[in-house]
Parts: C-alpha cells; structure tokens; sequence
C-alpha cells in the first residue's frame, strides 16, 4: 500500500508528526519505490535530548559488554543480508553481488571494530614529570580516552549501509550516542540496518535514524548545539557544513578526482584491468574512483586499446541481472554527466565509445585526447564516464593532479619501485596506490583526503580515536 517507513527515536519506529514524507525514486524504473518520514525540528530536539542522557549511562557500560553488543549487531546484520541488499538494489540501483558485499564488508567492520576498540581504548598512558626541564619527579600523570558525548552521522548515497557503520560502531564502542539521518537515495537500506542494532538490544535513545528533507532538518541537525561530532561523507555540502558547524571535531570524506598515472614500463594488461574496476564499478560513483588516466604518450595507443577491449565486455543494465554498469542516482546526476560529455565533445575529445544514455542508465564512456580546457580534466562525472589525458613526462601528470582542488587518493603504474614512491611523495593526495585502482579498504588501513577532499583521517583506528578525547589526571606528589 501507500505506506512510509517509520523512523527510529528512543528505541521505538516512530511516525512523524509532520504527516509529510519524502519519496525515493528508484533510478531504474525512476518510479516512487520507498517513502520515508519527513521528520521535524522538535522530532531532532527530542532525538538529540534522548541521545545525551542515553549516552551518560553508555559511557559507564563496560568496554567489554560494549563489544560484546556490536559483536551481535554485526551478526544480526549478517543474517540480514539478502533483504538488505534488495533495498540498496532498488534505491540506489547498486548491482545486486555488490549490494550483499556491501552488508558483509559493514557486518566485517562492526566486528573488527569491536575488537579494536577493546585494544585501544583498553590502554592508557601514564607520564612522569622529571622529563621536562626544572621537574622533579613530583607527577604522575594517568590519561585514557573518554567519549565526546553526541556523534551525528550523515553518509552518502553510495554506500548507505556501509558508510554509516564505519560511524556508527567506532562512536559506540568508544562510548557515544549516535544521530543518524542517511541520504534520500538509502535511508530505507540504513532504516533496515539500524533495525539490526535494535534488535542486538542497544539501551533506548543510544542509537536514532531520523529522515527528511535536507532543508527542513539538515542544518538544523549540523548546527545543533547537542552534537558534539560530524562524521560526514558526501560531496560539497561537507564545505558548507564545516563552516556552520561549531566548535566541534570534524571528519569529513568529500570528493575526489584520484589520478592514475601511467609510466612507459607498466604493464599495461595491469593498467587496463585496474582502469576498469576502479573507474567503472558501481558505474564510477565513488569517491576513490579512477577519474582521470596521465598516461605516458608512448604507451597511450595501445593502453587505449585495451581498455576499450574491456569496455565493451562490461554489460549494461539493471541492478537486478548484476550488470555491471547500472543506472546512476538521479536524473539530476545524469544530466551533469551529460553536461560534462557534451563540453568535451565540443572541446574535440576523442569519443572511444559512442555516448549513450536511456533514462539515468549512461553507457560507459572512455575519452581520449582530454586536454585542460575541457570541465571533465577537473570535475568530477560520479557516472560510468572517464577521462584520458595524455603526458609527456612524469612531472606533467604530477602537475596535473596536484591543480586538482581535490586530493583524496591517486595511483601510479611502474615496475620501477623507487620511482613509484617518489611519485607518491610528489602526489598531494591522501592516499596513494602503487600498481592498483585506488579503494578505501581494507576498512582499517587509514583513509583521509587532503584540500576539498576533507578533514580528519577515516579507517577504524583513526575513527575511534577521532572520536574520543584524552582525558587525563595528575596525581601530585608530596
Ligand atoms: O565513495 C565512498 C568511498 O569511501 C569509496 O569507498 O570502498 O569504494 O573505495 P571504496
């Protein structure tokens, strides 16, 4: 029937008071498939007041019993993974594999999480005062890591479920509560998910999922004095947010334009396969993905060639058969791709692939002879379209990517070891990959961008910690 997905606020689904909802088109069909609750600003205040008491009485919870509530939520998330998975294939038209990869990976990370939260937050330091000039040894100071009190979690489209666990578990174990709102495109996907954390029996008020429209409640929720974090990841309303926000830590994943760089000696069977899984998977939206190929004019010829090869096995069409490239996000979304293929047609960019689009479904799209007047040298497509600028030295191609006001990751093909470290030295990005497609995992390694890219640095570790504060107590000797 014509129902809406309740939201979720102390413990109990809830229907919003507003009576409005927000529709979910699903890009294959472009048909209203969800409707989720168009909460209000009181809905957020009794939210907010919920999360800080729930959190007190959380921070005093064992670590261990803390652990041991994530180890079941990821379990339960596990189990529920088939209709999970369904959800994302329908909202944000994600090529089904891929859709139960994405529960996994997430079930994997509140685990691992778990875990590492166990070790580190197990440990503290203590500091003795006789090392800094004119001390005696007269202090003995204890630290350990304390909470921050309320994290507000806002993922993107892409991965719904993933990118709000890699928030939500590294602000619990660490003894936060926690304010989600998903994006439009997978708020039903992160309302199936949150409904695995209660079922694993979280306190009330510990964890909430409030939906609705970004103008009614987003800067309401990102300026509201109860939290005391943002985890965001997204594009660039995260700019927007960091300067409304108070004086609150921030991390923040925004875009990226992650430059492959091929030198004359790659191998380029290599080169081509990487190109394909790291610009073309989930039809190239994804921040860590390929966009933009420096290749060397020696090699260009023939790395073309293959990667066009491999083009035209990908298949094309709806999440459900698993296709490899599936309708992008929103018509809006596929418009800007448009727009970006158009400029660079009439730059006089080399079309390897004739452009075709049916609704939001694009066909991949390889682009020779880029050069920098073209939008699509800079911008950022998030759709199954990638640009090849050719280089004629090293240097050219690190130019390139450093004019770039994104640096998220990068990746450099060579054989030659000591060359690909000095690229990435010379790379201002976040992360570089040497002889592989750029890619936030495995979800503990550190994953941070530097300019536009964001702010604070992401992978389970560094999320812990970003969300804690040292706490310390000097004990003065006699
Ligand atoms: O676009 C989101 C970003 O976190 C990418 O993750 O796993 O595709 O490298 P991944």
């Amino acid at each position: 029937g014509d129902s809406v997905y309740k939201y979720y606020s102390d413990g109990e689904w809830k229907k919003s008071s507003s009576g409005k909802s927000v529709a979910i088109i699903n890009p294959t069909t472009r048909k209203t498939q969800y409707k989720v609750q168009a909460c209000s600003q009181a809905e957020v205040n009794k939210v907010m007041e919920s999360a800080k008491s729930a959190q007190k009485a959380w921070a005093r919870t064992p670590l261990w019993k803390r652990a041991e509530l994530l180890h079941k939520a990821a379990a339960i998330l596990k189990e529920h993974k088939a209709p999970i998975a369904e959800c994302l294939v329908k909202e944000i038209a994600k090529p089904a594999k891929d859709a139960v990869t994405e529960v996994v990976r997430s079930g994997d990370l509140v685990s691992y999480t778990a875990e590492e939260g166990v070790r580190i937050l197990g440990e503290g330091k203590f500091l003795v005062s006789d090392s800094f000039p004119g001390n005696e040894r007269t202090k003995y100071c204890l630290t350990s890591k304390i909470p921050l009190g309320v994290i507000l979690a806002i993922p993107p489209f892409n991965y719904p479920v993933n990118l709000a666990v890699s928030k939500i578990a590294p602000a619990l174990i660490a003894g936060n509560s926690l304010v989600l709102k998903p994006p439009t495109q997978g708020a039903v996907s992160c309302l199936h998910m949150v409904h695995c954390f209660h079922l694993a029996g979280f306190p009330k008020g510990l964890i909430s999922c409030v939906t609705g429209k970004g103008s009614e409640i987003g800067d309401f929720l990102t300026m509201h004095p109860g939290v005391n974090c943002i985890s965001f990841t997204g594009g660039d309303t995260g700019i927007a947010i960091s300067k409304k926000s108070g004086m609150i830590p921030l991390q923040m994943e925004l875009g990226g334009k992650d430059a492959c760089i091929v030198l004359e000696d790659a191998d380029l069977d290599l080169v081509a396969a990487n190109i394909i899984k790291g610009g073309f998977s989930y039809s190239g939206q994804r921040c860590t993905a390929i966009k933009v190929v420096l290749v060397m004019e020696t090699v260009a010829d023939a790395l073309v060639e293959k990667v066009k090869a491999r083009v035209a096995k990908l298949r094309v069409g709806p999440p459900e058969d698993d296709c490899d490239i599936t309708p992008v996000v929103t018509e809006s979304s596929a418009n800007f791709i448009e727009g970006l293929v158009t400029d660079a047609k009439e730059k006089g960019a080399t079309f390897c692939q004739e452009y075709r689009r049916e609704g939001n479904l694009i066909w991949p799209l390889l682009l020779d002879n880029v050069r920098p007047d073209m939008r699509i040298a800079w911008e950022e497509p998030f759709g199954p379209v990638l640009p090849v600028i050719r280089i004629n030295s090293v240097e050219e191609g690190i130019h390139h990517c450093n004019a770039s006001n994104f640096g998220l990751q990068g990746c450099v093909f060579t054989k030659d070891i000591n060359k690909a470290v000095l690229i990435s030295d010379a790379m201002e990005t976040g992360t570089v990959q040497i002889n592989s497609a750029p890619a936030r995992g495995p979800d503990h390694f550190p994953f941070q961008g530097l300019k536009d890219s964001g702010i604070g640095s992401q992978g389970i570790t560094n999320s812990i910690n970003l969300m804690t504060k040292v706490k310390s107590t000097v004990i003065n000797l006699p």
